[in-house]
């Protein structure tokens, strides 16, 4: 190859990688704007919740969506096994309410703003827990004490860690 026809190739390439590259640019301009509208509060999908109607948590929790600009419908329900049953809940991520978002199910006390991450990431997955009713989670605040919790991922395969929330005195 001579000097010429190898800067010629170089430039080829140069000029291609850019092209790529503003390629790639475009995608992912135009795919923020769409995922923060998803997140916006107007487009959020209402929570259809169901507790049982003697529980009180479950009532401060529905509170905590609606300030954080879910719509919440609220369905009693006793006992609630059959519906825990119904949307899957594993026996071992249960904990007072169960609610379907979208096409996801939130089980327990899951803060709102790891719905919302949920919402915008749209994993491949039946939804979050929160098992059991961990002090200091959004519904069961005592004070500012908080017991170590950890939102999971619900998926076929399996849970995994989808956020933690470390103790606090
Ligand atoms: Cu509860
Ligand atoms: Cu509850």
């Amino acid at each position: 190859m001579t000097m010429k026809a190898k800067a010629t190739a170089t430039k080829g390439i140069i000029a291609l990688c850019g092209l790529a590259l503003t390629g790639l640019l475009l995608v992912t301009g135009c795919g923020q704007p769409a995922s923060q509208d998803e997140s916006a509060g107007d487009s959020l999908p209402t929570a259809v919740m169901y507790k049982n109607p003697n529980c009180g948590c479950c009532t401060k929790w529905a509170e905590h969506l609606r300030t954080n600009g879910f719509e919440v419908d609220v369905r009693e329900q006793a006992p609630m096994a059959p519906v825990k049953n119904r949307l899957g809940v594993p026996g071992d991520m249960r904990s007072c309410h169960t609610a379907v978002i979208g096409d996801y199910v939130i089980e327990g006390h899951v803060p709102a703003d790891d719905i919302r991450r949920l919402l915008a990431e749209q994993p491949e997955a039946r939804g979050l827990a929160v098992p059991g009713m961990p002090l200091g989670s959004p519904g069961m605040e005592v004070g500012d004490r908080r017991q170590p919790y950890t939102v999971w991922l619900m998926r076929d395969s399996g849970t995994r860690a989808f956020n933690r929330y470390p103790a606090q005195q």
